[in-house]
């Protein structure tokens, strides 16, 4: 079946009312089982191991919709259940980490799709994030910490 949405950060799926929708491709750098003490339970199986940092294995303007849903934490333990559970960012590197996933994220994008982004906005405010990338949000929604932006790709003419 022809996938059209590009999960490129999909974890434990906890985000997928059908977690093996046909639709998509989920992708992750890591797979991973691990049930903590703690009562969390990661379970990271995507469908295509890639790491964004060094490019995906996909054809330029192959996806409809991409969902870039990265850490958002640059300070925690590296045992910490949340560094395990959602991944952590380099604190000095996190700005060139970002904007390596959105521009990715478009590559794989066709032309006008839609790139939905989520953030956690507990230790990176949101503007500070926006400052480092060359794409605008067309709109979005906040709740509590985290922000919902959608992007579209946008063409020359
Ligand atoms: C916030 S979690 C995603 C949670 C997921 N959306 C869910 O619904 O459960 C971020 C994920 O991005 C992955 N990740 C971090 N850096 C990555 C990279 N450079 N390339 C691909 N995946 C990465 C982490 O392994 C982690 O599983």
């Amino acid at each position: 079946m022809t996938k059209h949405v590009l999960d490129m950060t999909a974890g434990s799926r906890m985000m997928w009312f059908d977690k093996n929708n046909s639709l998509a491709t989920f992708v992750d750098k890591r797979v991973q089982h691990e049930e903590l003490r703690s009562g969390h339970v990661i379970d990271v199986q995507p469908d295509v191991v890639a790491d964004w940092t060094l490019g995906m294995p996909f054809e330029d303007e192959s996806y409809h919709l991409v969902l870039f849903d990265p850490p958002h934490l640059i300070h925690a333990g590296d045992n910490s259940w949340l560094a395990k559970k959602y991944g952590k960012l380099d604190k000095d590197n996190w700005p060139e980490i970002i904007k390596l996933g959105f521009h990715e994220g478009m590559r794989v994008l066709k032309p006008h799709g839609t790139l939905v982004f989520k953030w956690n906005d507990s230790q990176i405010p949101l503007p500070e994030l926006l400052k480092q990338i060359p794409y605008e949000p067309l709109f979005g929604q906040k709740r509590q910490k985290t922000h919902w932006l959608v992007f579209m790709k946008e063409v020359d003419e």
